[in-house]
């Protein structure tokens, strides 16, 4: 969100004003006293556009702080729901520009996008007038120093009297881009003042998961009320899942596999009424019992779940582990008092496939089935999902 992007800046240099975060109108009217004079209502919400929707309201005194704020608390932004607010003192804007850096994987590099032309949609900038859209490559072993900082400020074409205040922004923007592991680093609009000074009134930051263990402050950023539970409970157990919108829950070993059994199952879901993939979740390679037993438990606590296919290809984890996985798995289920009770349909293919399946078999595991093939399997667990 706008405000803990601010925050981040804050904490590199970048000139910010941070105001206050409030969530309900009373509030808001203290934050307004306090900063006195004009204030901006600002919702906060995980998305752009928000001064399009009508989400960024200027407040001429606490009252209309507060007027603001009660229409702005519970807007509806492109399905983010504003919880809080953020007040902050009305800048006195003399110029608007566009900032960011990001990472360009198509050229293994960063990037910087900048233009004078900022406050609008950059894509529409981009559409409508490209040459004052400015793309400068970064080499991401020397970094962005201040020559290059003074490169982007020329190629943006920011006019030249706030060169010498945008080049420390720029420095300021690129430590945090580095420091907090950020993929994206937005700033729309960084804004000239009247008094000629440059700031960041819009932040943007996606942070890279991947660095995540790098960073124990990141976990607070995460909007926990807006995340799926069901999502938010696999998380916490190191699942790879995403909720999706249909009957048939899925389990697999690979990301590629996973996303074409969602093909298959959606595909053979046609033939019965539209049934269609509930989830992804990816139990990757050397998935152990218990690793098993907890996607299973994710997977069948979905409501909207009536049947799963558990897809599995052995390869260093070969088939008959996987298999006797399933079995620990239904055990551990059981001890937790969370007994299966919909329908399983597992397809092992791969290393030790043979053995696998026989492992199953004596298991003699209740509403458990197997099919052999990816597309037979597809379809029964599909059959099974929209027989329920
Ligand atoms: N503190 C502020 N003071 C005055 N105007 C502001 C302030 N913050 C934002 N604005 C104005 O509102 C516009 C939209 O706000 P912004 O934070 O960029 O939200 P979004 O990009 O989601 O629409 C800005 O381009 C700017 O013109
Ligand atoms: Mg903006």
């Amino acid at each position: 969100m706008e405000y803990q992007a601010k925050e981040l800046f804050a904490k590199h240099g970048v000139p910010v004003t941070l105001g206050r975060v409030v969530e309900t109108p009373g509030d808001a009217r203290q934050a307004a006293e306090e900063l006195g004079g004009r204030v901006v209502v600002k919702a906060q919400v995980k998305t752009g556009g928000r001064g399009k929707a009508g989400g960024v309201k200027l407040a001429a005194d606490p009252d209309d702080a507060v007027t603001q704020a009660e229409a702005i608390l519970g807007m509806d932004i492109k399905g983010h729901v504003v919880r809080r607010v953020l007040v902050a003192p009305a800048a006195a804007i003399a110029d608007e520009y566009y900032f960011s850096f990001l990472v360009d994987r198509s050229n293994r590099s960063y990037l910087c996008i900048a233009s004078a032309e900022g406050g609008v949609e950059i894509e529409e900038v981009a559409h409508t007038n490209p040459d004052a859209v400015a793309k400068v490559a970064i080499d991401p072993v020397s970094g962005v120093d201040e020559a290059k900082a003074r490169e982007i400020v020329a190629a943006a074409k920011f006019p030249a009297d706030v060169a010498e205040a945008a080049v420390p922004a720029i420095l300021a923007l690129w430590k945090a881009f580095v420091a907090e592991d950020a993929t994206l680093v937005e700033v729309n609009p960084l804004v000239k003042l009247a008094d000629g000074t440059i700031e960041a009134l819009d932040g943007k930051v996606t942070l890279d998961a991947n660095a995540a263990f790098r960073h124990e402050d990141h976990a607070a950023f995460e909007d926990k009320a807006a995340t799926d539970p069901l999502e938010q409970r696999a998380k916490e157990k190191h699942l790879n899942y995403v909720k999706l919108q249909g009957q048939v829950g899925i389990i697999g070993n690979g990301a590629g596999l996973v996303m074409s059994t969602l093909d298959v199952v959606a595909y053979a879901g046609e033939e019965f009424g539209g049934v269609r993939p509930a989830n992804f979740l990816d139990i990757g390679g050397g998935a152990s019992a218990e690793v098993m037993a907890n996607g299973l438990e994710i997977v069948l606590s979905d409501p909207d779940v009536n049947a799963v296919f558990v897809n599995v290809f052995g390869g260093i984890t070969a088939c008959d582990a996987v298999a006797n996985g399933i079995v620990a798995a239904f055990k551990l289920l059981a001890e937790r008092h969370e007994t299966v009770s919909k329908p399983l349909v597992v397809r092992l293919d791969g290393n030790n496939a043979e053995l696998g399946r026989q492992i199953l078999a004596d298991a003699g595991l209740e509403g458990v089935e197997q099919v052999d093939t990816m597309d037979g399997a597809a379809r029964r667990a599909a059959e099974l999902a929209a027989a329920r």
